[in-house]
């Protein structure tokens, strides 16, 4: 029996037009534009204004773009997996209402929180039911819309977000590409230094927890930079050494965009140059489940078919993981 192989057949994103500079936020908080620079690499970031926009809108966007670049019809999706921590709402899954926006009507859709490696854990979710045989056509999109839940009078924590989303679609492939190998790992006991204080079933929204700014994203940043340098790092060495790879064969490494000091570490841990390191948190900073399709977006036209692509991302959970795939088309 011929194997299925899982691949990345197209790519879209999508980024608010509205630009927050670290200028801009030099007036709102205590901080410093050299700050910023210096400690993340970030510059500015894009912001969804307006009232009763969510991510469900950008993520539309991204598909919709998606589907036209593959000259698909919606009908065509067989199955739709959106990764986020801000989801329209709590339920129904924002997957379900961009299948709507889209006019995806024949396929089943849900949601996948993984926090910051969600995108590589749709991917990998997505792909198995591509390589099993029994969809076609999978969509995985990571959008999120951090400024939802970004405390903007906590310095520590606003200056480091922003929105976003992106989109792949999944095929399946005889040749020999795609998806080649992965390793993901979870660490429950590291959610003390990253999540949402209240909203959840634990602690339901009251005014008390509105009042004590619980529904905000709550980072220890040291604790959790320590955490992602070490572990994104390791995984990605990790699976270039299983795979009998080295530095040299890896055509890009596309590393979750946090940090620009964890990037760094982690292409110095892999042996990839930074030439072959997809990076634009300057433009965009953290967009969580975003960051990773944004960057295949915006290198798709510098990638081909055959490229040794290393995926890896670290986020709340704690979670953790690496892909190794092989691009499979050539620029258009
Ligand atoms: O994507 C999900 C996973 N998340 C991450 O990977 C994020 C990991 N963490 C980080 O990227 C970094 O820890 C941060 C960027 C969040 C913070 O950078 P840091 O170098 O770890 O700074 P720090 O928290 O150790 O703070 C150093 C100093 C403190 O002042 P003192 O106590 O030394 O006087 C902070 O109060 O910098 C201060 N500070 C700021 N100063 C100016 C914290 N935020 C700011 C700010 N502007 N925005």
């Amino acid at each position: 029996m011929t194997k299925i192989n899982s691949v990345i057949t197209a790519v879209h994103g999508y980024v608010p037009d509205y630009v927050l500079t670290n200028q801009e936020l030099e007036a709102m908080v205590d901080t410093t534009d050299e700050w910023i620079t210096t400690r993340t690499g970030i510059k500015e970031r894009r912001i969804l204004k307006g009232e009763g926009r969510g991510t469900s809108e950008m993520g539309a966007e991204a598909v919709k773009g998606l589907l036209k670049k593959r000259g698909m019809e919606p009908s065509e999706v067989d199955m739709l997996i959106c990764c986020t921590v801000t989801p329209d709402m709590k339920f129904p899954a924002t997957a379900n209402i961009i299948s709507d926006q889209v006019g995806i009507l024949n396929a089943f859709s849900f949601d996948l929180n993984a926090a910051c490696s969600g995108f590589i854990y749709g991917l990998i979710t997505g792909s198995m039911y591509v390589r099993s045989g029994l969809y076609k056509k999978v969509v995985v999109v990571g959008a999120d819309k951090m400024s939802s839940i970004v405390d903007y009078s906590d310095r520590q924590t606003c200056v480091i977000f922003g929105d976003g989303a992106g989109a792949v679609l999944l095929e399946p492939s005889e040749e020999d590409l795609g998806l080649r190998d992965h390793e993901f790992h979870t660490d429950g006991s590291g959610r003390i230094h990253l999540h949402m204080k209240a909203g959840g079933s634990v602690k339901p929204p009251s005014y008390e927890t509105i009042d004590a700014r619980e529904h905000f994203v709550y980072q220890e940043g040291q604790p959790v930079f320590k955490f992602a340098v070490t572990n994104m790092a390791e995984v990605s060495a990790s699976v270039i050494r299983k795979n009998n790879l080295k530095g040299e064969d890896i055509a890009w490494l596309v590393p979750h965009q946090a940090n620009m000091r964890i990037i760094e570490a982690t292409a110095r841990r892999s042996g990839i140059p930074m030439d072959r390191v997809m990076v634009n948190i300057q433009k965009y900073g953290n967009t969580t489940n975003a960051t990773i399709p944004l960057c295949l977006w915006e290198w798709e036209h510098k990638m081909n078919k055959g490229d040794n692509i290393i995926l890896t991302a670290f986020g709340g959970g704690f979670t953790w993981g690496a892909i190794w795939l092989k691009w499979a088309y050539n620029p258009s």
